[in-house]
């Protein structure tokens, strides 16, 4: 019988969430619910048949992108989303049974791709207050670790690890790469952009899916030292992204008045909606993003329920106890949640459970 490859048949399924088009407010994948650049927009008009017919050029993309973030083209490899850039790195550095470190909770697609190469993960947990555990990280590295995974911010968390933590990671493991995932950098302005090619096992990502509000088109940036890119480019398809995402890079990297307003926005919305489900009573991690992770304990799943029936989808996050993730949308969206929120709570099944009175 025909079979896959052994790490791929062991693979856990991993089942994207589903989108019910009776959910009208989409909260479950930190997207932006404002939508792009118009400009943008204007752009994919002008977009003629010849334009289509050709393959894209991504050198001219890469460009762009190298200068908008002050590197050289030849540091910068533009992919099909920040998951590509994730899938191209532990294919380039894993072996079977190498060993990739993930500090958990962690954004799902690192262990998807990892595992499809039979790499083993390490998963280090985050301290109990969920922030970085550098001293665990550094102590988890052995001979056999090719990958170290930090997510900055992290991905569900929400919170920000500090500069000089990362960098005692990346300084005391300097033969293992280290995949700094900085998707949702737009939100908190913290990087380590400034030590790429300083650091010759520095690896960060980019994505234009969240604050850029172009998860749809898939263009992720994979910024790496030189002569390590190099190599990487022999395994990424040429024509990988495609030709209304290459013509739009310009449009979308120049408004920058639409995304300091979108974050700004955002941010507002984010504390707005913080402080509302604090005082309901509800624990909510400070975040940095464009989402809060917020502690529901045992009535985690009625309000996930109670949401969708309402045709709003959060994101339950079963590798956080009793916590479900929220996606920040406009101040009149976060209202909405609120008040839907309010009313399940309210219940009085719900209220009497919980010792709540209205
Ligand atoms: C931490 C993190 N990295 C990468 C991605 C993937 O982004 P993209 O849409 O560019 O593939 C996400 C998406 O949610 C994410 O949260």
């Amino acid at each position: 019988m025909l079979k896959p490859r052994k790490p791929v048949c062991e693979m856990p399924e991993y089942h994207s969430p589903l989108c019910d088009p009776v959910l009208d407010l989409r909260l479950d994948m930190n997207e932006s619910t404002v939508g792009c650049s118009p400009r943008v927009l204007e752009k994919l008009r002008t977009l003629d048949a010849k334009t289509l017919a050709l393959y894209p050029s991504r050198e001219q993309g890469e460009s762009i992108v190298a200068n908008f973030l002050g590197l050289n083209p030849s540091e910068v490899l533009l992919t099909n989303g920040a998951d590509e850039a994730i899938d191209l790195l532990c294919r380039a550095y894993l072996d079977p049974e190498d060993e990739i470190i993930l500090v958990t909770p962690a954004f799902t697609m690192y262990e998807v791709f990892a595992s499809a190469t039979g790499a083993r993960i390490v998963p280090v947990a985050a301290e109990e207050d969920l922030a970085f555990p550098t001293a665990r990280v550094v102590q988890a590295v052995t001979p056999r670790t090719r990958i170290i995974v930090i997510t900055n911010p992290n991905n569900p968390t929400g919170l920000a690890a500090e500069r000089t933590d990362i960098l005692k990671v990346i300084e005391s493991a300097p033969n293992t790469a280290v995949l700094l995932d900085e998707a949702y950098f737009d939100f908190c302005g913290k990087t380590l952009l400034d030590k790429l090619g300083k650091l010759p096992n520095l690896f960060i990502v980019r994505t234009f899916s969240k604050a850029y509000g172009l998860a749809g088109l898939r263009v992720g940036v994979l910024a790496g030292p030189e002569g390590q890119l190099s190599i990487l480019r022999r395994l990424c398809p040429p024509f990988n992204l495609n030709v209304f995402a290459l013509e739009c890079l310009r449009e979308a990297l120049d408004d920058r008045q639409f995304i300091q307003d979108y974050v700004k926005q955002t941010i507002a919305s984010r504390e707005w909606l913080r402080s509302q489900l604090e005082s309901l009573g509800l624990k909510c991690w400070p975040s940095e993003t464009n989402f809060l992770l917020v502690q529901f304990g045992p009535l985690k799943k009625i309000v996930l329920q109670g949401m969708n029936k309402h045709g709003i989808a959060l994101r339950d996050r079963p590798d956080c106890e009793g916590c479900i993730r929220i996606s920040i949308g406009t101040k009149a969206e976060m209202e909405r949640l609120v008040s839907t929120l309010q009313g399940i709570l309210y219940q009085p099944q719900v209220s009497s459970a919980q010792g709540r009175g209205k």
